[in-house]
């Protein structure tokens, strides 16, 4: 394959995504440890409209937007093993979070907002952030694994893993969440999901969901989760409200449950309610993505279990404006997919 020496790329200067501005650039040779990737299809995020409008902290002025993508290998460093031309990759939301903790300076590899990131037709990345395409998956589908999928994965399959039979309650039908719903029931669990939309609580029904709540029309939602667990309380929550919801989510959990502290949708700006979270023995765990083992150990279920992402709507690489609008509209359930080659 042919592989170009100038390419079409997206550049955001913070004032908000309807200034993306396309525009050439030279793509180099990919150093001696990376690989070159011709990018099929990128996945948008909550986080790509904050990176948009400047406000992601630490993000690189003048930074080429988004984390996630998927396409194939068309060049390799002469000291890279085990990665070839053709191979189907995406690379990990942060490149230097191979396995373990997150770190400062691995925190500083995150493509999209710290360095620069995917909404472009080639990449150059270091060969030990990638993480080999599930087969039953399209690029598309694969665009949309490394954030939303692997946040969901490493909240409820992570340190203290969900056991079949436990209740796991998931917030809104956005990427994050209908991955955790998803992830839930291929590991056996019973799942609760709110929304603020019947039409999008039927297609999280659709999806295997073994209860659903309309959150606008049923404020007091906690309670309804108390009722369907019969005053237990769900084992796992998928919390990416943030403090307009934390305090509904500490009274819906059970005692000693977990609830992953993931994103901020709900907006507010109030603190964890320290005494009601002692009162009973919550463990908050906040969660940054994930590492390239996750990511592994992530796909393995999604090969086993068949699972398909549930992609809402793919836009052209001239449309992605019109993408970025489309994911901020909050209509979605699932992803939004911008597809570039
Ligand atoms: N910590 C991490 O590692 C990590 C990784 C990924 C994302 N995040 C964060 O997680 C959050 C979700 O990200 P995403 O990419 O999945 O977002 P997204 O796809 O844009 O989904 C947003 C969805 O949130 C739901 N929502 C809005 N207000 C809500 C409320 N008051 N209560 C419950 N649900 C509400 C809406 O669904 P309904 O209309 O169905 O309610 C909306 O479609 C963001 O804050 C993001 O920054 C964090």
């Amino acid at each position: 394959m042919s592989i170009p020496s100038t390419i079409r790329e997206y550049r955001s200067q913070g004032d908000n995504h309807q200034n993306l501005k396309i525009q050439q650039a030279p793509l180099s040779k990919p150093r001696a440890s990376e690989v070159t990737i011709k990018v099929h299809a990128v996945s948008l995020q909550y986080r790509d409209l904050i990176v948009s409008k400047g406000r992601y902290p630490g993000q690189k002025t003048n930074v080429v937007p988004c984390s996630d993508g998927a396409g194939e290998i068309v060049a390799v460093g002469e000291d890279v093993k085990g990665w070839k031309v053709g191979d189907r990759v995406s690379p990990n939301f942060a490149v230097d979070h191979i396995h373990g903790d997150v770190t400062e300076d691995i925190k500083n590899t995150g493509l999209g907002g710290q360095i620069d990131g995917m909404l472009r037709e080639y990449i150059n990345v270091p060969s030990h952030s990638l993480v080999k395409i599930p087969e039953h998956l399209t690029y598309e589908e694969g665009a949309t694994l490394p954030c939303a999928a692997l946040t969901a994965y490493n909240a409820l399959l992570g340190p203290v893993p969900l056991k079949g039979g436990d209740y796991v309650l998931v917030l809104g039908t956005g990427g994050v969440s209908i991955f955790g719903l998803q992830i839930a029931l291929a590991s056996g669990a019973n799942v609760i999901v709110t929304s603020s939309s019947d039409e999008k609580l039927q297609v999280a029904t659709k999806l295997g969901a073994h209860h659903v709540i309309n959150y606008n029309k049923n404020p007091n939602w906690e309670d309804e989760v108390l009722k369907i667990t019969a005053g237990r309380g769900v084992d796992h929550i998928i919390e990416v409200g943030g403090p307009n919801t934390i305090r509904k989510c500490i009274k819906a959990i059970k005692y000693a449950g977990q609830v992953h502290i993931i994103g901020f949708v709900s907006g507010g700006d109030s603190g964890i309610p320290v005494g009601a979270a002692i009162g009973k023995a919550i463990t908050f765990r906040g969660i940054l993505i994930g590492s390239v083992k996750q990511f592994e150990d992530m796909n393995r279920l999604f090969i086993a279990r068949q699972i398909h992402p549930v992609v809402d709507r793919v836009f052209s690489f001239e449309q992605a404006i019109d993408a970025y609008s489309y994911l901020e509209s909050q209509k979605h359930v699932g992803k939004v997919v911008i597809k570039i080659a």
